[in-house]
């Protein structure tokens, strides 16, 4: 008998939902919100909205593109956190309405766990996914994470942020150079015709596996600043070389954290990234080469599953419902990270 499973995504500001059966990907509808483009952020009131008006058509895409009934659904896995609160309302309450309208069982995903998983969703029989235990470096926009993943349902954080994620250093930093918002892409592409040589920028010592990015990002607009000072043109002159400087910094501060995390755990034969950064060119180019030469096998995922989509709620919720792991109707949504 086979198992299909719909998943919802509204942590943030996409509305997605997906359709998978067995672990194959059927189906993965994504609305994204240009509405937060012209207040450089996301504005959570007006993300929830958003999701309020796309999550019924966007649910009856995800089923009609996996050509498949409501009625075919064995269970609704949706986001439960981390994320923005109105945003995450939105889907709990539809996936909790529809699962109840169906009677069938609800499972509840950790939008983490979702990143981590990604790797499992199968868009062909032949895809080909981890093995137990793997490292996964999880770099998002809230969350850098280095997580030991033991089994589907087992995952063991090695070490974390202490304050910005790796996503927010490029965003923050992408602002004081006047970026648009989400600045990550828009620095990933200036840093490909950079020097990442040119400029310096302070790494943090934190002692452990966690991360540190606030450091940086203040180290970066002082420079910044004092540089506007001496020429106020320095901005535009040098974009492509701040860009690439930043870039370069970022990969490098996540590169020797994952360095000592794999050299405490010879264990580990393979190592995975997942997240909206894990997006970036200069990063996947990094840990294909990281992986390389210790002789690792490096799981880089799609970008379209490296920000937020449905289908890596679906898979999530997928090998949850394997293990009956189904929650409760008063199920409430969490806002902050709950790993
Ligand atoms: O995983 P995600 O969609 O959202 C969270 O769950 O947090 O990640 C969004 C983050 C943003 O900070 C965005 O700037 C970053 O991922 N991002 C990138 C790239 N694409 C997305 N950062 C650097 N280079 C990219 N190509």
């Amino acid at each position: 008998m086979s198992n299909i499973i719909l998943g919802i995504e509204s942590s943030c500001d996409d509305t997605s939902a997906a359709v998978i059966k067995d672990g194959l990907l059927l189906s993965n509808v994504i609305a994204s919100q240009s509405v937060h483009e012209a207040y450089g952020g996301v504005v959570p009131e007006l993300a929830s909205r958003a999701h309020q008006q796309n999550i019924v058509p966007v649910v009856s895409e995800a089923i009609k593109r996996a050509g498949i009934q409501k009625s075919d659904l064995d269970a609704i896995a949706f986001t439960a956190g981390p994320g923005l609160i109105g945003s995450l309302l939105v889907g709990t309450s539809f996936a909790k309405g529809l699962a109840t309208a169906l009677d069938i069982p609800l499972v509840n995903v950790n939008h983490l766990h979702g990143h981590v998983l990604s790797h499992f969703i199968k868009e062909t029989e032949d895809t080909e996914v981890p093995e137990f235990p793997f490292m996964c470096l999880l770099i998002s926009g809230g969350n850098s994470q280095i997580i030991i993943v033991h089994e589907y349902n087992k995952m063991e954080i090695l070490g974390q942020t202490i304050d910005d994620a790796a996503g927010e250093a490029f965003d923050k930093c992408a602002k004081v150079i006047g970026l648009p918002y989400p600045g990550g892409p828009h620095i990933d592409k200036l840093a490909a015709i950079g020097d990442p040589n040119k400029f310096k920028f302070s790494k943090p010592h934190i002692p452990n596996l966690d991360y540190s990015f606030s450091g940086l990002k203040t180290s970066f607009l002082y420079t910044i600043r004092d540089a506007m000072k001496l020429n106020p043109n320095f901005i535009e002159e040098n974009k492509a070389d701040i860009a690439a400087s930043l870039q370069k910094t970022i990969i490098d501060i996540l590169i020797d954290k994952l360095g000592k995390a794999v050299a405490q755990h010879p264990e580990i034969k393979q190592v995975a990234i997942g997240g909206g950064v894990s997006a970036n060119s200069g990063v996947r180019a990094a840990i294909a080469d990281f992986c390389e030469k210790r002789n690792l096998k490096a799981f880089i995922p799609k970008r379209s599953f490296t920000t937020d989509n449905a289908a890596m709620v679906a898979i999530a919720g997928y090998f949850k419902y394997l293990d009956k792991e189904f929650c409760p109707l008063d199920i409430a949504p969490f806002a902050r990270v709950e790993v």
